[in-house]
């Protein structure tokens, strides 16, 4: 056999092994990396979507919190993990945001990974401690420009969503505070019920249940209609922070170089868990939306992370903020 013969059969042979193996996934069970702490909006997407995952990849799916640095040490982990589908990451707003705040990341969300699927999309509320003395958005803002000097924003560490709409939040008023980053936004909200800090906008999806209970002061939501789930809650564009809106989109992530044969059991693993009445339910009543199953495809996910790094990154640079 010639040199170029034998050069060509092994290169079959090759392909043949890795699209059986590929085929055979997942032979062990499937972690999601979660970039923030356990008990926070994002992890609580990720366990849902892990629970219904199990039974169409027939595989267990373990959710890991490798929270830091507003998610992208994490992003980092995924990224450098084999491309060979046993490693998710499932990431916010963050993965767009990071490029224009960070001045060394160590990948780019574009390139450096399998586009898997969108999932849900939720909005933010700024709430605060509950004894903060304005009672709505105008008198907020009016407390926050008079006393910022000793004042605290807490979020989820820079690049998290919480920290994004407390930049927001700062560049329309034109006032600055201090700001307090946390791991994750269950530990900046402890620090609020604790009334260690003064203010937060974080998701719905963890502040409901305060603002219901009145543990929390609650001046608006993000998103551009009232939610069912807080009716009485104006919109922050409403209440006038004009064009005040932030939707809060989580996306899952692959290793570049993950197979598309195991890319598509990803989706359609993912797909179905996003069609569970109890998944949908639960999501709902904390004020997200579960995108349409069939919408939630890899061309989605690389058009919306695209776009919104487009969309974030001059606000970002005209704010003038980085991480090192
Ligand atoms: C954020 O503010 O980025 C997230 O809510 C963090 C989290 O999921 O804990």
């Amino acid at each position: 056999m010639s040199m170029f013969l034998r050069f060509a059969a092994a290169a079959a042979g090759v392909v043949i092994a890795s699209s059986a193996w590929a085929q055979a996934f997942p032979t062990k069970p499937v972690t999601i990396v979660v970039p923030f702490t356990a008990g926070g909006p994002t992890d609580l997407v990720a366990r849902g979507l892990a629970q219904g995952m199990a039974k169409p990849l027939g595989q267990s799916v373990i959710v890991e919190n490798t929270a830091g640095a507003g998610g992208t040490i994490a992003a980092t982990r995924v990224k450098n993990a084999a491309p060979d589908g046993y490693t998710l990451l499932v990431h916010h707003i963050g993965m767009s945001t990071a490029p224009a705040l960070y001045r060394k990341l160590a990948y780019n969300p574009l390139t450096d990974f399998e586009m898997v699927a969108m999932v849900v999309d939720t909005p933010m509320t700024l709430i605060a401690r509950s004894d903060f003395p304005a009672r709505d958005v105008n008198e907020f803002v009016a407390y926050v420009k008079a006393n910022k000097a000793k004042l605290n924003l807490a979020h989820a560490g820079i690049g998290s969503a919480s920290h994004l709409c407390g930049l927001l939040f700062q560049s329309t008023i034109q006032t600055e505070v201090t700001t307090i980053p946390f791991k994750g936004t269950a530990d900046a909200l402890n620090a609020l019920l604790a009334k260690q800090v003064d203010f937060l906008c974080d998701q719905s999806t963890n502040t409901t249940q305060h603002i219901n209970a009145g543990t929390v002061k609650a001046y608006g939501v993000t998103s551009k209609a009232r939610l069912p789930t807080l009716p009485n809650l104006p919109t922050l564009d409403e209440a006038g922070l004009k064009g005040f809106h932030v939707g809060v989109w989580n996306g899952v992530y692959a290793p570049k170089g993950t197979p598309k044969a195991v890319v598509d059991k990803l989706v359609a693993a993912i797909q179905q868990s996003m069609k569970e009445p109890d998944f949908r339910k639960r999501m709902a009543d904390l004020g997200s939306t579960v995108y349409a199953p069939e919408q939630s495809t890899p061309a989605a996910l690389a058009a919306q992370l695209k776009s919104e790094i487009d969309r974030w990154g001059p606000v970002i640079r005209a704010a003038g903020v980085y991480a090192d």
